[in-house]
């Protein structure tokens, strides 16, 4: 059992059982997370010998915001159902260890507050059926200080719609504290609109990147990106970079994963923006693997957000340390002396998912 596992182990135990069924839940029959989680333990790498590797550098930028680690926070909804704090714990674990967090549109937590963590924050945005109504958000998002949009795309059509399906996404979370749907709204805001204002917008095109930017005066990522030719797209369209994601195994059951994605998505935009990666990250020699294969950094989700549940800010704070220490180790075996030596030639390619 990893610690990981342990971790989560933990955290169900103080869980009302819808709360860590949420967490847990995976598209489909869980066969694409399974796939994930699978993929990334099979990479193996080619260790190189003869390298200082004395003093491994984890620093890097993001967009432009230096990080002290490559380990981010994904953005997820409903943390305060995690702990009362939610992502103001979040945001001071990820400030303490160098890390930067993504804020859910689904949040419950004032934005003031995240703020006032010091972490470096990008708002993740679900475009509503009103656009009126994200214009504020995003709008308040970046009066508060965040960095960046992370608008998240993969998440259009859910499980939910299917007949008696179960959503991996609430929008209705159970009433109680609990309740979490774009709390940055206010009732003023949602005053005479019209019914379904704050459903997800189905009707996107490539013109929303560019109006997010305009409106926000932020740079995008968009995330949910599984293709090369999307990637493309959403550069063309004004995006400053995609994030790699399957939404955790969230999405589609039957969807390829973010691990096999990403060479492709790399290729295709050849340097030209970032690239991150999320979906079944659970070790420091994953996000290795992940940044030897072209992402800037990666996110990680349910860790996270069990660490939260299971020991608040300490516990997120101990997943980041331990991921960037599990990272530290990984370049020195491998003769890395810093997250930029990582390559693909350090993976050994018949580990990769087959293309
Ligand atoms: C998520 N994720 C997510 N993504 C997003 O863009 N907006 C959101 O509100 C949420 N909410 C959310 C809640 C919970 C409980 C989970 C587990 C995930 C997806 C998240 O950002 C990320 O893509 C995945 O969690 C990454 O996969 P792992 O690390 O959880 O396997």
């Amino acid at each position: 059992m990893s610690w990981v596992d342990d971790l989560e182990h933990r955290a169900r135990v103080g869980l009302p059982a819808y709360v860590a069924g949420y967490v847990a839940a995976a598209a489909g029959g869980g066969e694409c997370l399974a796939e994930e989680l699978a993929g990334w333990e099979a990479l193996r790498f080619r260790p190189r010998v003869l390298t200082d590797t004395g003093d491994v550098d984890l620093t890097t930028t993001v967009l432009g915001t230096p990080v002290r680690t490559p380990v981010l926070v994904a953005p997820m909804a409903q943390q305060v159902a995690a702990h009362p704090d939610g992502e103001a714990a979040t945001g001071r674990a990820a400030a303490a260890a160098g890390s930067l967090l993504g804020v859910s549109t689904n949040t419950a937590v004032p934005f003031a507050d995240v703020a006032a963590t010091g972490a470096p924050w990008w708002y993740q945005v679900y475009v509503m059926a009103d656009r009126g109504l994200t214009r504020l958000l995003v709008e308040r998002a970046a009066a508060a200080g965040a960095r960046a949009l992370v608008l998240t795309l993969d998440t259009t059509a859910l499980a939910t719609d299917a007949p008696g399906g179960q959503g991996v996404e609430p929008t209705d979370w159970p009433p109680g504290p609990a309740r979490a749907r774009a709390t940055a709204l206010t009732s003023e805001d949602l005053a005479d609109r019209d019914q379904g204002a704050t459903a997800m917008a189905r009707d996107l095109d490539a013109d929303v990147v560019g109006w997010l930017a305009e409106v926000s005066g932020l740079p995008v990522l968009v995330k949910g990106v599984l293709r090369g030719d999307d990637a493309v797209r959403c550069l063309d369209a004004g995006a400053a970079g995609v994030v790699v994601s399957t939404h955790g195994g969230r999405r589609l059951g039957s969807s390829v994963t973010a691990l096999r994605a990403l060479p492709e998505v790399v290729a295709a935009l050849d340097g030209r923006a970032e690239v991150l990666v999320d979906s079944g990250i659970r070790s420091g020699a994953h996000v290795a693997a992940a940044l030897a294969l072209g992402a800037r950094a990666a996110f990680v989700g349910r860790p996270a957000w069990w660490g939260l549940a299971a020991d608040g800010e300490a516990g997120v704070r101990s997943v980041l340390d331990r991921l960037t220490a599990e990272l530290a180790l990984v370049l020195r075996q491998v003769g890395a002396p810093s997250v930029r030596a990582l390559a693909p030639d350090l993976l050994d390619p018949a580990t990769l998912p087959a293309r």
